[in-house]
């Protein structure tokens, strides 16, 4: 059985990490057009750089949480039948021993050379304009997906939620495509869909089955019905 698993911030957010879309439509006090998109990148590098140097050290000082270790768990037990694609840009899942996982939207711990486009490692500060690993430019910006900009690895999503016999989206408000159209892509060629979160979203397609609870709880017990039913 080949599942699919989308996860979004919710999956994070017991570890610490917040959720983009919270009551003040604000990223950790920035309009997201100021932070996340090429434009606000060219109009203000100082602080793009700087506001991300923030996430970056802020991931590193929290810890993945039973969700990820979970996911992890179900990657232990049926190996390559298992695709974690992830919006997030924290490195818990890798973390918690995720392997057979995508960064559709990026890493923090990635930069992305402007000069060359190696996308070395990185878990230091980009603010200093240090140099890139590859061709010695200071041009290196994080590796993250912005507004306008193409995630990475749709071709192989895209193979992955059509094989797929579950697709399971786990703490994403489903408010951003191209991760937002996979539910229908997957009913569409025949997989059942669940959805495990806080506050189920307003999918377009309804999901088959719905889990509403914290990602700590309902991402553990889901994978424990996964496991005992095979
Ligand atoms: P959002 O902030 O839009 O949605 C967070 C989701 O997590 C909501 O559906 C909540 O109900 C759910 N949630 C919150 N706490 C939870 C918990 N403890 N357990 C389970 N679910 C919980 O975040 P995303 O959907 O991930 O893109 O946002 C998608 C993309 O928009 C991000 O990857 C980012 C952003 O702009 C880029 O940076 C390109």
């Amino acid at each position: 059985m080949r599942i699919v698993v989308l996860t979004g911030a919710g999956i994070s957010a017991e570890s610490g990490v917040p959720t983009f879309r919270d009551a003040d439509g604000l990223w950790e006090g920035h309009r997201v057009e100021d932070v996340a998109t090429p434009e606000g990148f060219e109009a203000d590098p100082d602080l793009v750089l700087r506001f991300y140097d923030e996430r970056r050290r802020g991931v590193a000082s929290v810890t993945p949480n039973a969700a990820h270790e979970a996911l992890a768990r179900l990657e232990r037990e049926i190996g390559d039948d298992l695709l974690v694609v992830t919006q997030n840009v924290d490195d818990l899942h890798e973390r918690a021993g995720s392997r057979n996982l995508v960064h559709m939207h990026g890493e923090l711990r990635r930069a992305l050379c402007l000069s060359c486009g190696a996308r070395p490692e990185w878990t230091g500060d980009l603010l200093d304009r240090p140099p890139c690993p590859e061709c010695g430019e200071r041009m290196l910006r994080p590796d993250v997906v912005w507004f306008g900009e193409l995630p990475y690895d749709l071709d192989r999503i895209e193979r992955a939620v059509i094989d797929s016999d579950v697709f399971v989206s786990v703490g994403t408000s489903g408010a951003v495509y191209p991760a937002a159209g996979y539910v229908a892509l997957a009913a569409a060629f025949g997989a059942r869909t669940v959805e495990l979160n806080l506050v189920p979203s307003d999918a377009l397609v309804p999901f088959d089955e719905v889990r509403a609870g914290a990602a700590t709880e309902v991402v553990p017990a889901w994978v424990d019905d996964v496991l005992s039913a095979r």
